[in-house]
């Protein structure tokens, strides 16, 4: 029986996830069909009871649909409640499930394929919107030290580490303070798509371990990190595989060898 998955988003075009997706199915010999979905801005809801209506039974949810996903849902993982958006939706019965994988993502490709402990890490993520948010309770679950949250628009890193305190110890700064060390700093503003790196102090590069979100050859963040003496520096290329093959397990059960996949599709798109 052919099982029907896809990516919404808009725009959508240069999506990898059909070819993650594609890669995933053929290590199970699982018979996926994977589509991209163009959806237009306004009905979300009619365009995903479409899809339902031809067999679609797994979705991956992309910019900028993550939050009508997470209204639509009839229920909702306690991941996706925490991240306040969904990327996942998984129909059981007439029962359409939402579930949230961005941050588990990032914890695996940081602790399993870049084998960087989490644990009594102080860690600085860059930051306060959709992205942040759907990162900070699964870091805060690896037992890490501290989380700090820079933004240029400070209240908002306030407001959300506030939101947080309960699950550890996490709070909210302006983008310029740099009183503090760090040991692994998360990129996770959209300050590429101006082609610009946010502004925080060159100081907390030194010698820290510097992820972007966002993948590519060499984001402006990227750049400005190994300018700076950055230690490691990554890009988010093994997020989204990472996270892809959550949203696949989470459909089918099966986990897949997502290290190879990450290879395969880096090879693809240099
Ligand atoms: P996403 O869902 O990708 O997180 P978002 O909710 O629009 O998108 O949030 C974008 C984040 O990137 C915000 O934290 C934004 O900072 P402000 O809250 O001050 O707007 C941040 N951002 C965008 N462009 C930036 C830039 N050039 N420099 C620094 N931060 C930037």
């Amino acid at each position: 029986m052919t099982l029907h998955h896809g990516v919404i988003g808009n725009p959508i075009k240069h999506s990898l996830s059909p070819m993650i997706h594609e890669y995933f199915a053929n290590e199970f010999k699982l018979d996926i069909h994977y589509e991209k979905y163009l959806f237009e801005l306004n009905n979300f809801s009619e365009q995903v009871k479409q899809l339902i209506q031809n067999n679609v039974t797994g979705l991956n949810v992309t910019v900028p649909f993550k939050t009508d996903a997470f209204n639509l849902a009839d229920e909702l993982t306690e991941n996706a409640k925490l991240a306040g958006a969904v990327n996942t939706l998984k129909l059981e019965g007439r029962h359409l499930i939402g579930e949230n994988t961005d941050g588990m993502g990032l914890v695996s490709d940081i602790r399993n394929n870049l084998a960087i402990n989490l644990k009594d890490k102080i860690i600085l993520i860059v930051g306060a919107g959709g992205a942040t948010r759907g990162i900070i309770k699964p870091l805060l679950d690896e037992n890490i030290k501290e989380l700090h949250i820079l933004n240029r628009t400070e209240e908002k890193a306030i407001e959300l580490a506030a939101k947080f305190s309960q699950y550890g110890e996490v709070s909210g700064h302006g983008i310029k303070i740099d009183d503090f060390k760090v040991d692994i700093i998360i990129n996770a503003t959209s300050s590429s798509l101006d082609g610009e790196a946010p502004q925080i102090s060159d100081k907390f590069y030194q010698n820290s371990f510097c992820y972007d979100l966002m993948y590519g050859s060499q984001t402006p963040f990227m750049v400005n990190a190994l300018n700076n003496d950055a230690n490691q520096v990554f890009d988010g290329l093994g997020m989204l595989v990472e996270q892809a093959a959550k949203s696949f397990e989470f459909w089918t059960g099966k986990r897949p060898d997502s290290k190879k996949v990450i290879k395969k599709v880096r090879e693809r798109i240099a």
